[in-house]
């Protein structure tokens, strides 16, 4: 299979990205031949209608499934052939996901959810220990180590989630409607939150249909019927976007 090369500082990079998804009845295209670069230290949102192909493609890009045609590269890495195998392995180091319903493990503490995929990744319990501890108290979850998630609001939820897919220190964030399921003050601490890693370089690529949660990113790609229908950086955010100034200064 042929592919232009990932410029470099590309964590992602796909070309010609196909997915027709074929079940009982008619085939749907939801991905058709979409080229995206997402560079180091990014946070791009994708936006766009329900059924647009928002999901899949994130799907596509954390190889949760499997694409039809195109090529992929996660940080440098051409990714496209790769097994379920692989795929985990690159889950667990290099790339995190959160999605709409947090799916964190039920009857696990709040502290072994986010310790687990450290532990899973090879560190010592010590380091998985220092770690989990680290983000929960960024994560102002301090106290609530010993919860078990359905114990949790919905937005601790989600928070305990955003810890457990940064946990590796992923060089690629994926979330996909990550407040989807959130009252207001969820939402806003979630924005809030993800700003704040992004400016310390996370790479982030986030789907959600919400133009508000949209705008806090710095590109916005607009998906509609499988393809990227306009892809738009914006500028100095404050000079640019008063409106999400606003919607992160928002205070609880
Ligand atoms: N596993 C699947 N099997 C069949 N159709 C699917 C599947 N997943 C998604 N689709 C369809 O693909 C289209 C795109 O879905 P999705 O990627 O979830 O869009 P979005 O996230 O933008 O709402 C929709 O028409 C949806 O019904
Ligand atoms: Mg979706």
């Amino acid at each position: 299979m042929t592919g232009a090369r990932p410029p470099a500082g590309a964590i992602v990079h796909a070309v010609g990205l196909t997915k027709t998804h074929r079940g009982d009845r008619a085939p749907v295209h939801a991905v058709r031949g979409v080229d995206l670069t997402v560079r180091e230290g990014e946070f791009v949102a994708v936006t766009g209608p329900s059924g647009a192909g928002k999901s899949t493609l994130l799907h596509l890009v954390g190889g949760l499934e499997r694409l039809d045609a195109g090529s992929l590269w996660i940080g440098g890495e051409r990714v496209d052939g790769h097994g379920e195998a692989r795929w985990a392995v690159l889950r667990r180091r290099g790339v995190g996901i959160v999605f709409q319903f947090f799916n964190l493990v039920s009857h696990l503490t709040v502290a072994d959810n986010v310790e687990l995929p450290a532990l899973l990744a090879g560190a010592t319990p010590r380091a998985a220990r220092a770690s989990r501890a680290e983000l929960l108290a960024e994560l102002g979850l301090r106290g609530r180590e010993n919860a078990l998630p359905g114990a949790l609001s919905g937005g601790e939820q989600q928070r305990v989630a955003l810890a457990r897919a940064l946990v590796n220190r992923p060089a690629l964030l994926l979330a996909d409607e990550p407040a989807g399921s959130l009252d207001s003050k969820g939402t806003r601490d979630v924005l809030r939150l993800l700003a704040r890693f992004h400016a310390r370089g996370q790479t982030i690529l986030m789907v959600t249909h919400d133009a508000r949660m949209a705008s806090a990113a710095d590109r916005v790609i607009s998906f509609f019927d499988g393809r990227i229908a306009d892809d738009a950086t914006l500028g100095d955010p404050a000079a640019t976007r008063p409106g999400v100034t606003g919607v992160l200064d928002l205070e609880d």
